[in-house]
């Protein structure tokens, strides 16, 4: 059988077995698109990616419930109708005794946390504390075993039509920067709108240029990722993420995979997301950024929130021993 053949293959027998969990062919998509360069080539990326999308739409054709499984595949394919963004008390994001657990290991511990609309949290902490594992669990990226999360006051159910919604409302940027390799940017950026909003591609593309200009790369959209430089991309994925008009962006550790002299054009455009307004939350090590940009500092280790400060008092004061040496070490730079 072609490698192309086993691909379908093997996720036909993923949707053969899990019939109603869809979420399952979410993860065999994510495992695809995160499958490290160079262990797999681009072209090869871009074959998978094509016999997946030729898969999406058959799921769509037959209409089966395939929300899960779109949104995880392109990471992109969010949407949602925006919310009116009145002032509230209801926070954006508020967990309430969330505990996950891989097999035997606690993840996270009884976490409780809210963020306001509009605030910007920034996350820190030592390697395996746990921040990645936040971010994904505040949508559905992982699951948890305890405890409830609430995007803007609604519940993330476990599955279904309803957490494809909530989780349209969370747009979400990596390390790696998760382009399709075979379209354009500018075709990266309203596949989501065009595909799960229904816009029409004359809409989406008009929006897509605003949003591309916004990210200062208006004048690279007829090009393919492979030919922008990383920062570039990281700004196409932000574009792409805007595009679905997210009420909440997370980043996790979106400039980590630059060269140097890239990160703060990367910076540059989160920090122009945090004066309009953008309820964030943000895992970085740039402690520049984070002393300047964030309303609040989060200090996790081994699963919990140590301090959770502004950040003056964080640099300038902090309380727990971990914190101390992880500044120490982080500063000493
Ligand atoms: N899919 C998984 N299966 C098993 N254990 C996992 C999985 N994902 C994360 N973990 C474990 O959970 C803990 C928290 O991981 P997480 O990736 O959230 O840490 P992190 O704070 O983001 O670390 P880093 O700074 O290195 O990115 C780690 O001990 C990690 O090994
Ligand atoms: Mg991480």
């Amino acid at each position: 059988m072609s490698e192309q053949g086993k691909t379908g293959a093997l996720l036909g027998a993923i949707l053969h077995i899990y019939p109603k969990t869809f979420t399952n062919i979410g993860f065999a998509c994510e495992t695809i698109l995160y499958t490290p360069q160079p262990a797999i080539s681009a072209n090869r990326t871009a074959e998978i990616f094509a016999i997946v999308a030729k898969f999406i739409n058959l799921l769509l054709k037959l209409s089966l419930p395939c929300e899960d499984y779109r949104l995880r595949f392109s990471l992109c394919c969010k949407t949602h109708a925006k919310g009116e963004s009145e002032v509230t008390d209801t926070p954006m994001i508020r967990m309430s005794g969330v505990q996950k657990f891989f097999d035997d290991f606690q993840a996270l511990k009884d976490i409780d946390l809210e963020v306001a609309h509009g605030e910007v949290v920034v996350v820190l902490g030592p390697s395996g504390s746990g921040k990645s594992t936040l971010c994904r669990t505040i949508n559905r990226l992982e699951t948890i075993e305890e405890g409830t999360i609430e995007i803007d006051g609604t519940i993330l159910p476990e599955e279904g039509n309803q957490l494809a919604k909530l989780r349209a409302d969370v747009g979400m940027v990596f390390q790696q920067f998760n382009l399709f390799p075979h379209l354009t940017i500018l075709d990266n950026v309203t596949l989501g709108p065009i595909k799960v909003r229904k816009l029409k591609k004359s809409a989406a593309e008009e929006r897509a240029m605003q949003l591309l200009d916004r990210v200062g790369i208006g004048n690279q959209a007829s090009k393919y990722p492979a030919q922008l430089s990383g920062g570039q991309q990281q700004r196409v994925v932000i574009a792409r993420a805007l595009a679905m008009e997210p009420k909440i962006m997370l980043f996790d550790e979106p400039t980590s995979a630059l060269d140097p002299e890239m990160v703060n054009e990367v910076l540059d455009v989160m920090a122009s997301l945090v004066k309009d307004g953008m309820t964030m939350v943000v895992v970085t090590h740039e402690m520049g950024f984070a002393r300047r940009a964030a309303d609040r500092i989060l200090f996790m280790a081994d699963g919990e929130i140590v301090e959770d400060s502004d950040p003056a008092n964080f640099f300038d004061n902090p309380q727990s021993d971990r914190a101390k040496d992880f500044l120490g070490k982080i500063l000493s730079h």
